[in-house]
């Protein structure tokens, strides 16, 4: 017999299973299709945590191999047991996807296991591994199916010599040399893992400049640092054609070519919704082949909504996340709304590179009037005291109104300091808010201060 249920959702992401957990809080019968034998979705089974996992313990290797003499330190031969490493990843991973799992139980959501199909609105097919049929009635269904790699024509990933994302983060062994097309997110942070442990890695990007999404000045510093790192850049280099050998693949670029064991193709992720049956129910798309939705999440079929990498925006997770609850809260008839201006943008590399709001270039095209305030960490003790001096803060606030329109991180732990950079924008301050605050001394959060000052000239440590 078929069960019923008020809500269900389809993809166990970081999407769908907030989404899922929302609902369930909100009093909704709630259950979550997924077809992988773990939670979590692509974030926390082949992307964000596998990949923060290498990035954390790869830069313990280059810390005991070069950083930890300055601090008196002396340790003997430092070596990599890679198996080690990746044990270590995959028992980080199993143990947040079973959270996930607990956190389903604890909120009485029911996971079922299976590809999900929705026949009609109200109705999806669930088909298991094993090939069985079950049906499931529902009066709102949300698709969270999420995304996977963009392919370059011509090009077959195959997980061995030509990876996705997915095998850059399970080789065994250290290649020797590593190509990767693409210096966005995934090229830069996946490229940083195995040139720290060992291999030649080479980007090629189409542009002339890494992170092309973000703020200019921190693609140019984040390209100087990770040259000075070892890895080589090829910009502006278009691939035209991949000849896989006997010894590695042979890469022919516009302009010149280049031989590698490996290649990584990271050129970005699409929306995946294969199988869904979107095209039968007449769910509709935008010009990118994202599923439409309204500011509430509603696609054009009542009862059908989406969220997440299915639809449009950054392909981040939190983003996703924060779409999850949204959409529970839309459902139970409440009305949460997501300013796209306030989500943050990071990219785990060393250093790490954090951003909110408007770039310098999308202010400038907009013909707004601003005011920037920069700050060195060079400039700040606790940088100087910890040796992570690399980088910088960057405010930029609306000429007349003062009102904080972006803030740029480039340095150690800009991940976590952006949070406060989102929050001041989230209440709508003022870069003389942020200047008036006070920060704890010595930490790296007080170069946001300071760079909060220097857009009105009253910058203290410079
Ligand atoms: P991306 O969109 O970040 O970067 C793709 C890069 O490839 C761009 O710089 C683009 O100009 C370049 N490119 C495109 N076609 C090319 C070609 N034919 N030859 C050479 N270069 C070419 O995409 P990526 O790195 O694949 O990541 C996918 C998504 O996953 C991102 O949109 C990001 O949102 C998400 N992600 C987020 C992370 C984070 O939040 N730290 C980490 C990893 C991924």
């Amino acid at each position: 017999m078929a069960e019923r249920y008020d809500v269900l959702v389809i993809g166990g992401g970081p999407g769908g299973y907030v989404a899922a957990i929302r609902a369930a809080q909100l009093g909704f019968r709630t259950a979550c299709v997924e077809r992988r034998e773990t939670l979590g979705g692509t974030c926390l089974n082949i992307g964000c945590i596998p990949s923060k996992a290498l990035l954390h313990s790869s830069e313990r290797l280059v810390e005991a191999r070069e950083r930890l003499a300055e601090h008196g330190i002396r340790v003997g031969e430092v070596a990599l047991d890679l198996a080690a490493m990746m044990a270590r990843k995959d028992k980080v991973v199993a143990g947040l996807t079973r959270g996930v799992e607990f956190l389903f139980r604890k909120n009485r959501i029911d996971w079922k296991k299976g590809t999900g199909r929705i026949a009609a609105p109200g109705r999806v097919v669930v088909t298991a591994a094993d090939g069985s049929e079950s049906e499931i009635f529902a009066s709102s269904i949300v698709i969270a199916t999420g995304s996977e790699p963009t392919p370059l024509a011509g090009i077959a990933i195959d997980e061995e010599r030509i990876l996705s994302s997915t095998g850059a983060l399970a080789l065994s062994r250290v290649p020797r040399t590593l190509a990767v097309i693409g210096g966005g997110y995934i090229g830069l942070e996946l490229g940083s893992v195995w040139q720290r442990l060992g291999a030649k890695v080479t980007v090629i990007e189409a542009l002339d400049r890494v992170v092309p999404s973000m703020d200019g000045e921190l693609g140019r510093t984040l390209l100087r640092a990770l040259s000075r790192q070892g890895i080589e850049f090829r910009l502006q280099a278009r691939l035209l054609a991949v000849r896989k050998g006997e010894a590695g693949v042979s890469l022919e670029l516009e302009g010149g070519s280049l031989d590698a064991e490996i290649v990584l193709l990271a050129v970005g992720r699409r929306p995946l919704t294969d199988g869904l049956g979107l095209e039968s129910l007449g769910v509709e798309r935008d010009g990118s082949g994202a599923i439409a939705v309204d500011p509430g999440f509603a696609t054009n079929v009542p009862g059908i909504y989406a969220i997440g990498d299915a639809i449009r925006g950054p392909m981040l997770a939190h983003k996703a996340s924060e779409e999850g609850i949204a959409v529970a809260e839309r459902i139970a008839g409440q009305k949460p709304s997501i300013d796209y201006d306030r989500v943050p943008a990071v990219v785990y590399t060393f250093p790490e590179v954090a951003s909110v709001g408007k770039t310098e270039e999308e202010l400038k095209a907009a013909g707004t009037d601003y005011r920037v305030g920069k700050f060195p960490f060079t400039a700040n003790p606790r940088a100087r005291t910890n040796g992570e001096t690399e980088g910088f803060v960057k405010v930029l606030a609306g000429k007349e109104t003062d009102r904080v329109l972006g803030v740029h991180i480039i340095g150690a732990d800009a991940s976590t300091m952006i949070a406060e950079a989102v929050l001041a924008k989230e209440f709508g301050a003022s870069a003389e808010d942020i200047a008036r605050t006070s920060h704890a001394h010595p930490t790296l959060s007080e170069a946001i201060k300071e760079a909060a000052l220097a857009t009105d000239g009253r910058v203290i440590h410079m």
